[in-house]
C-alpha cells in the first residue's frame, strides 16, 4: 500500500510538449505514458514526431495516445486552431511544456553554431532564436493558459538549461588548430533564451499563484549525444560528477514536476547538471 505515490499519476491529462520531435521532447513523451497522460506534440518539422510516436508504440503499446501536429509555435493563430481541436475532443489542457528552442548543437554542426565571434552574430539568427524560444514560449503560455485559467487547474513547466544560469565556457568548443575565425562558440541569443524563460516562469508563477496554474523551469545539462571525445572529455572536467547526463535521467524529474506529487511548488528552478553549477 502506497499513501503518496498515485500523486504521480497524471492519468488522462492532456499534455501539450513543444519541440516534441527533438531529443528531449521523446523524453518529455515518456515521463507522460509513464504517468498515464495524453501526449500532444507540436513541432516545425514532422519526421522527429513520426520517429517519437514510433517509439513509444514500442516502448508503450498501441492503445497509447501521442498525437502530433506540425506547427510554428510563433503563429498564435495556428497555436489557437490546435487548442481549439484538443478542446472540442478532450474537454480540457492540463499541462503545458514549453520545450522548444534553437538547440545549437556541436554534434550536428548547426548553423547558429557556426565560426560566430559575438560581433559578427547575425541579428536574423537572433531574431529566429528569440522568436522560438522566448516568444513561442510566452504565445503557447497564452494560448493554453487561457484554458488552464478557465479550468482553474493546470501545470507549466519551461525547459531551460544550465546555460539559463551560467554563461557558456567557450573553451570546451574550441578545436585544436583552427584558427580563430573558424573556432565555434555557443551564440549569445542561447544564454539570453535560456535566462529569460527563467523569467518568464517566475512572472507566470506568480500571475497565476491564485488561479490553479503552477509554472516552474527544468534545467537540463550536458546531454550525451554522440559528441566527439575531445568535447566530452573537456566538458566532463566542468561537472562534479564527471561525466554528461543521460537523456533517460530526466524522465523521472519531468514527470514530478507535471504532476500532484508537486503541488507546492511554483516559480522554482529544478537543476540537473551533476553538480556544475555549483562550483
Ligand atoms: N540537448 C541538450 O544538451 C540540452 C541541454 C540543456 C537544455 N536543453 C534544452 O532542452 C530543450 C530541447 O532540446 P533538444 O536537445 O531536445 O533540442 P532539439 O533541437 O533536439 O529539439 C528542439 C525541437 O524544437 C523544434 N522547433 C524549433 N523551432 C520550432 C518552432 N518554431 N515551432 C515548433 N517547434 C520548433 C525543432 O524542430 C526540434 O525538433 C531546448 O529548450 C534546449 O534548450 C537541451
Amino acid at each position: 500500500m502506497s499513501r503518496y505515490m498515485d500523486r504521480f499519476s497524471i492519468e488522462n491529462k492532456v499534455c501539450v510538449v513543444t519541440g516534441g520531435g527533438g531529443l528531449i521532447g521523446m523524453k518529455h513523451t515518456e515521463a507522460i505514458m509513464e504517468g498515464g497522460g495524453i501526449a500532444i506534440l507540436l513541432d516545425v518539422v514532422p519526421t522527429g514526431m513520426e520517429r517519437v510516436k514510433d517509439e513509444i508504440r514500442k516502448e508503450y503499446g498501441e492503445d497509447k495516445i501521442v498525437e502530433s501536429y506540425v506547427v510554428d509555435i510563433t503563429d498564435r493563430n495556428a497555436l489557437e486552431k490546435i487548442r481549439d481541436e484538443l478542446l472540442e475532443k478532450y474537454g480540457h489542457i492540463d499541462v503545458l511544456i514549453n520545450n522548444a528552442a534553437n538547440n545549437p548543437k556541436v554534434e550536428s554542426k548547426s548553423d547558429n553554431l557556426k565560426a560566430m565571434r559575438f560581433h559578427d552574430f547575425p541579428v536574423e539568427l537572433w531574431n529566429q532564436d528569440i522568436a522560438v524560444g522566448l516568444t513561442g514560449a510566452m504565445l503557447c503560455a497564452q494560448v493554453f493558459g487561457k484554458v488552464m485559467e478557465d479550468q482553474k487547474s493546470g501545470v507549466i513547466l519551461n525547459i531551460s538549461s544550465d546555460y539559463g544560469l551560467i554563461a557558456p565556457d567557450q573553451r570546451i568548443y574550441r578545436k585544436e588548430g583552427l584558427p580563430e575565425e573558424q573556432q565555434i562558440i555557443k551564440p549569445v541569443s542561447y544564454s539570453v533564451v535560456k535566462h529569460g524563460i527563467i523569467g518568464l516562469t517566475k512572472y507566470l508563477a506568480v500571475y497565476w499563484a491564485d488561479k490553479g496554474i503552477r509554472v516552474n523551469t527544468l534545467c537540463p545539462a550536458s546531454l550525451s549525444n554522440g559528441q566527439d571525445e575531445e568535447f566530452v572529455s573537456k566538458i566532463s572536467k566542468l561537472i562534479p560528477m564527471g561525466r554528461m547526463s543521460k537523456p533517460d535521467e530526466y524522465v523521472c524529474t519531468v514527470l514530478y514536476m507535471i504532476s500532484d506529487a508537486t503541488t507546492y511548488m511554483t516559480g522554482s528552478t529544478v537543476i540537473l547538471d551533476g553538480g556544475r553549477t555549483s562550483w
